[in-house]
């Protein structure tokens, strides 16, 4: 049987649903802070865009580890907030790196609106609609 990467790393790590929030919870963290230092500090060091990818890698598979821990699967058709998340995600995972090298000036704007793209992705998780 064909197993996706994820099931895979579920399987042998058997990864529960509480550490997979703390990695999802941590890694936003750490993505934000980054993103901050990108764009309110206009650090151009290399370790914070490599910190900033890795970290919005991290949320973005344990947020599909989540999703296994609570019961979603990828065979049906996705909740709405889900499809919202995934969104959020590509906002802030490539939108966040192409604004740091784009914008010379607003950057503390356009921090502020990733924020509340954040905010939004959690406000989503907690409501589930
Ligand atoms: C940067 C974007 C994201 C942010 C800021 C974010 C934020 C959060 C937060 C704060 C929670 C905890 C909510 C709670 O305790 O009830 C959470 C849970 C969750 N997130 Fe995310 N998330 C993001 C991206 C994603 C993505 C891409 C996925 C899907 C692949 C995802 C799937 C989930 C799931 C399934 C939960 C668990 C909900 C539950 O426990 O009932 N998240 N997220």
């Amino acid at each position: 049987m064909v197993q996706g990467p994820l099931r895979l790393l579920n399987r042998k790590l058997s990864i529960s649903y509480e550490n997979y929030k703390l990695l999802h919870i941590s890694f936003i963290f750490l993505g934000l802070i980054t993103l901050g230092l990108a764009l309110l500090a206009d650090s151009k060091k290399k370790w914070v865009k490599i910190v900033n990818g890795i970290s919005f890698l991290i949320i973005l598979v344990s947020g599909m580890g989540l999703m296994a821990r609570i019961g979603i699967s990828h065979g049906e058709p996705l909740p709405l907030w889900i499809k919202g998340k995934f969104a959020f995600w590509g906002v802030l995972a490539i939108g966040g790196p192409i604004s740091v090298k784009r914008f010379e000036s607003k950057k503390p704007l356009i921090f502020f609106i990733f924020f509340s793209v954040a905010v939004m992705a959690a406000y989503f998780a907690i409501n589930k609609f």
